[in-house]
């Protein structure tokens, strides 16, 4: 895997600060994830011709859509039927609504896009804004979050998904549980001297060089690089590649 693969720019700013940080970071990742600014970007490609794609894809990253769909089987394959002209590059599904819907989704995407050109298809187990105590008592998810997470990743490889987004703590038992190809991918992560002062909506936190050393594949960071800008861009390949090394010793 490619060093540059290995981070996943999370585009989470307004729509009208988008274009000058694509410009600055979006040649220096290798995904930039789209959430609600992927929906903000028709608005403004139809109202002022800026196309934020475009910008995304002319500086060589690829695009992860992150609409984490959940919902009956039918309507996931729809909602991945309705992607096929996005030019996207990944797209995610939640794993807590069954097996039968994801390979609904999976099934649609090699029907639509082909097998050898499809987008990469990733499950969501249990958010990283959700800790053990919300997990059990709020949701009613006995057990603990490591052994959830593990079902999850299982169901997601039967479903034929290509991986999962957890925590970095779920990490090494992931590629244990499902192998070295199923992919993780690790959001909550945060600069060493961030974890503390800049969680926000963030339970299950790690910071790079551990989330890579522990097994994470791709890493998404958002807030961190708003903030610290190119540099911060280059302090997260340096940690990627620290915790590289710390899992190759
Ligand atoms: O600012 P921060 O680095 O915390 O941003 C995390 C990003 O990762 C957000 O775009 C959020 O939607 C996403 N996320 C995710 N899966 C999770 C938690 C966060 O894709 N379990």
């Amino acid at each position: 895997m490619k060093l540059k693969d290995r981070l996943a720019f999370a585009l989470d700013v307004p729509i009208e600060k988008a274009p000058d940080i694509i410009e600055k970071i979006g040649g220096r990742v290798g995904w930039v994830k789209m959430n609600f600014i992927f929906l903000e970007a028709y608005v403004l490609l139809a109202e002022s011709g800026i196309d934020l794609f475009s910008m995304i894809r002319e500086r060589g990253a690829k695009i992860w859509l992150d609409l984490k769909w959940s919902d009956i089987p039918n309507t996931v394959a729809g909602y991945v039927l309705a992607s096929r002209g996005l030019g996207i590059s990944m797209f995610n599904m939640h794993a807590l609504s069954t097996i039968e819907m994801m390979k609904a989704g999976n099934k649609r995407a090699r029907e639509v896009f082909g097998p050898d050109n499809r987008p990469l298809s990733i499950a969501i187990s249990i958010l990283t804004s959700i800790d053990q105590d919300k997990m059990n008592n709020e949701l009613g998810i006995p057990g603990t979050v490591t052994d959830v997470v593990k079902r999850l990743a299982i169901n997601a490889k039967k479903a034929g998904c290509d991986g999962i987004v957890s925590s970095m703590h779920e990490a090494g038992m992931i590629k244990k549980t499902c192998g070295d190809d199923f992919k993780v991918i690790t959001p909550a992560i945060r600069f060493l001297e961030e974890l503390k002062t800049d969680a926000r909506d963030q339970k299950r936190l790690g910071i790079p060089s551990n989330a890579i050393a522990a097994g994470s594949d791709i890493l998404v960071m958002g807030s961190s690089l708003i903030k610290g800008g190119v540099e911060a861009v280059e302090r997260a390949y340096a940690e990627i590649e620290d915790g590289l090394k710390k899992r190759a010793a």
